[in-house]
C-alpha cells in the first residue's frame, strides 16, 4: 500500500540514520563517511559527507527500487499529481534521453520543435528517430524563440499520421507555453505519445498562478529539472508519467542504460526533501516571489533604454501563456547586447543573471529569491540604463535576424557518416556533422544533418563579435573557427535503412 504521508522524506530520513549510525565502512566511496581531510571536506564540514553514501544496507537501490527510493519516489508522483517518478541523478538531460529512446526505435517519426534543447538532438542520435520539425513562433524584435502554435502542431500531426510522439517544451527557457492542453488532446486522438520538456517548469506543479504542468494537461511523460526551480541540489531531476502509453520495462532500461551505478544519495535526499517544501509551502512562496516580480517590472517599466518583456507583451505577440516567475528585459536598446550586459552586471554590480541573448538577459525568480536580490538588481539595471542611455546613439545598433537551417539528413545519420573539420568560412552548403550553440540557453544553431547555410555562418560570426559564449559539442574551440562537417565524397547515406 502506499503512504501518502507528505511530512516523510523516507530516503532522506534513512540516509541520516545510516550516516549517524557510526557504521565502519567497508564500502565505496572511498572518503569513508568523510573520514579523510580534504579542502572541500573543510570547508563544507564532515556532515556532506556522513550523506553521501553508495548503497549501503537499507538504502535501496535506484536501478531497481524496492524500499525507500521507491517510496520517496511515489510520494514525489503523487505530490506532483503523477502516476509514477523516477529520480534521475544526471538532469533532465538524461530524462530526455531516456524518454526519446523509450519511445521512439530507430527511424520512428518524432514531432517536435527546433528550438529544442541540445539533449533533445542528442536523443534522436542515440535512438536513430526521425525529427519532424515544427518552426516555432519567432519574436524577431527580441531574437527569440517561442511557442509552438496549434495549428502548426496539428498540420504536422495531419501530414505525418505514422508519428510515433511529439515532444513539446513546457515552458521554453524564456519562459513561454504553448497550448499544451490542446495540443496533448488533438496528439492523443492520432494515438502520439505527448513527451514534455519540463526543465523550466517544475514550480508548474505547485501553483495554479502559472501555467498547466504536463501531468494535469494529460501528457504521457515529462522530464522536470526540480533543481532548477524547486530548490533541489545541481543535476536532481525527475520523469513524471502517467496513463497507459508508457512502456515502463523499456522506460526503465533507458534510464539503466543511461544513469550511472552509484546516483548520488546527497541528489536523491535533496529531491525528497525538495518535494517536502514545495508540498507545503509551493503554493505560498510561489505567490510571493509573483508579487515581488510584479513590483520589479513596475520599478523598471520606466527606466529609459529597457524594456520589460512581460506577460502582455508576449500575449500580445501571439504567444499561448507565460511563466511570470522569469525576468526578461531588453536592453539593446542601450546599444549593448544582453551579452556585454550579463558581463557588466557581475563585473560591476556582483549580481549573476541566468543568460542572455543578443537583445535581453533573463532573470530566474524563484522559491528562493529574496526581495533585497530584486532591489539591487533594480537598482543596478537603473544606473547601467541610465549610463549607457546618453550613449546610445554612438554604440553600433545590435540587429539579429532568428532563423533555422533546413535538414538534410537524420541526425544519426550525420553523426556515423565519415567527417572531417573546414574553416567556418568555407562549410556554406556542406553538412554539418556536429552541433554547435549558444550555452546557456544551448538550443543548436545547427546539428548535425542540417545544411549550413550563408545565414549559418552569419550568426556564428555575430555571437563570436558579441561575445555570445559559443559552444562545439566537438572540441573546446568557443571561437568556432572550424566546423565538423559530413565528408560526402565518402558518405554513403544509409537511407531508408533500420539502423
Ligand atoms: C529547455 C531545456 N531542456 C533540458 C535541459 C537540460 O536540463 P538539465 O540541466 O537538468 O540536464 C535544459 C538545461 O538548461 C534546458 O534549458
Amino acid at each position: 500500500m502506499r503512504d501518502f504521508n507528505q511530512n516523510k522524506t523516507p530516503f532522506f530520513t534513512k540516509l541520516k540514520e545510516f550516516g549517524m549510525s557510526h557504521a565502519a565502512p567497508f564500502d565505496v566511496p572511498g572518503h569513508k563517511l568523510g573520514r579523510i581531510e580534504n579542502d572541500l571536506q573543510k570547508f563544507v564540514g564532515k556532515k556532506m559527507y556522513l550523506l553521501d553514501s553508495n548503497a549501503p544496507v537499507g538504502l535501496d537501490h535506484l536501478s531497481c527500487p524496492t524500499g525507500v527510493i521507491a517510496e520517496a519516489q511515489n510520494l514525489m508522483a503523487e505530490a506532483m499529481g503523477a502516476d509514477r517518478s523516477y529520480f534521475l541523478t544526471n538532469g533532465t538531460t538524461t530524462g530526455i534521453l531516456a524518454m526519446v529512446l523509450s519511445v521512439c526505435k530507430a527511424n520512428d517519426k518524432i514531432i517536435l520543435p527546433r528550438n529544442v534543447h541540445k539533449s533533445v538532438i542528442n536523443g534522436l542520435i542515440l535512438s536513430g528517430a526521425m525529427p519532424i520539425f515544427i518552426k516555432p513562433n519567432i519574436d524577431e524584435l527580441i531574437g527569440i524563440a517561442n511557442d509552438v502554435s496549434f495549428d502548426e502542431v496539428k498540420k504536422a500531426i495531419d501530414e505525418n499520421t505514422d508519428a510515433k510522439a511529439i515532444f513539446i517544451i513546457n515552458p521554453t527557457y524564456f519562459g513561454v507555453v504553448s497550448d499544451l492542453k490542446r495540443i496533448t488532446d488533438y496528439a492523443h486522438l492520432h494515438n502520439l505519445v505527448v513527451m514534455v520538456d519540463e526543465a523550466h517548469g517544475a514550480q508548474f506543479y505547485f501553483s495554479h498562478k502559472l501555467p498547466y504542468s504536463a501531468m494535469e494537461v494529460g501528457a504521457d511523460i515529462s522530464a522536470t529539472s526540480m533543481h532548477k526551480t524547486a530548490g533541489s541540489l545541481t543535476q536532481s531531476s525527475i520523469i513524471l508519467t502517467q496513463g497507459n502509453r508508457i512502456d515502463h520495462q523499456q522506460l526503465r532500461a533507458s534510464l539503466n542504460m543511461l544513469q550511472s551505478t552509484s546516483p548520488s544519495s546527497l541528489l536523491m535526499a535533496s529531491l525528497d526533501v525538495a518535494r517536502k517544501t514545495m508540498y507545503f509551502q509551493g503554493k505560498t512562496k510561489i505567490n510571493n516571489v509573483l508579487k515581488l516580480a510584479k513590483i520589479a517590472r513596475e520599478k523598471l517599466k520606466n527606466v529609459p533604454g529597457i524594456s520589460v518583456i512581460d506577460k502582455d507583451y508576449l500575449l500580445n505577440q501571439g504567444c499561448y501563456d507565460y511563466d511570470e516567475t522569469k525576468l526578461m528585459v531588453k536592453v539593446s536598446d542601450l546599444g549593448l547586447s544582453g551579452f556585454d550586459v550579463y558581463q557588466i552586471m557581475k563585473k560591476n554590480y556582483n549580481i549573476q543573471l541566468e543568460l542572455a541573448e543578443s537583445h535581453i538577459i533573463l532573470c530566474v525568480l524563484t522559491i528562493g529569491t529574496t526581495k533585497q536580490d530584486l532591489e539591487r538588481l533594480v537598482l543596478a539595471l537603473k544606473k547601467l540604463a541610465e549610463k549607457y542611455h546618453k550613449l546610445k546613439d554612438k554604440l553600433p545598433k545590435i540587429e539579429f535576424r532568428y532563423q533555422f537551417p533546413d535538414p538534410y539528413a537524420r541526425p544519426r545519420d550525420a553523426y556515423h557518416a565519415p567527417k572531417h573539420l573546414v574553416k567556418l568560412e568555407d562549410a556554406v552548403d556542406e553538412i554539418s556533422a556536429e552541433s554547435i550553440m549558444i550555452y546557456p540557453p544551448g538550443i543548436p544553431i545547427i546539428i548535425p544533418g542540417e545544411i549550413i547555410t550563408e545565414a549559418v555562418v552569419r550568426d556564428i560570426k555575430f555571437y563570436k563579435e558579441k561575445g555570445g559564449a559559443l559552444q562545439s559539442d566537438i572540441d573546446n574551440d568557443t571561437d568556432i573557427d572550424y566546423v565538423q562537417i559530413v565528408d560526402k565524397e565518402n558518405w554513403i547515406k544509409y537511407e531508408g535503412d533500420l539502423i
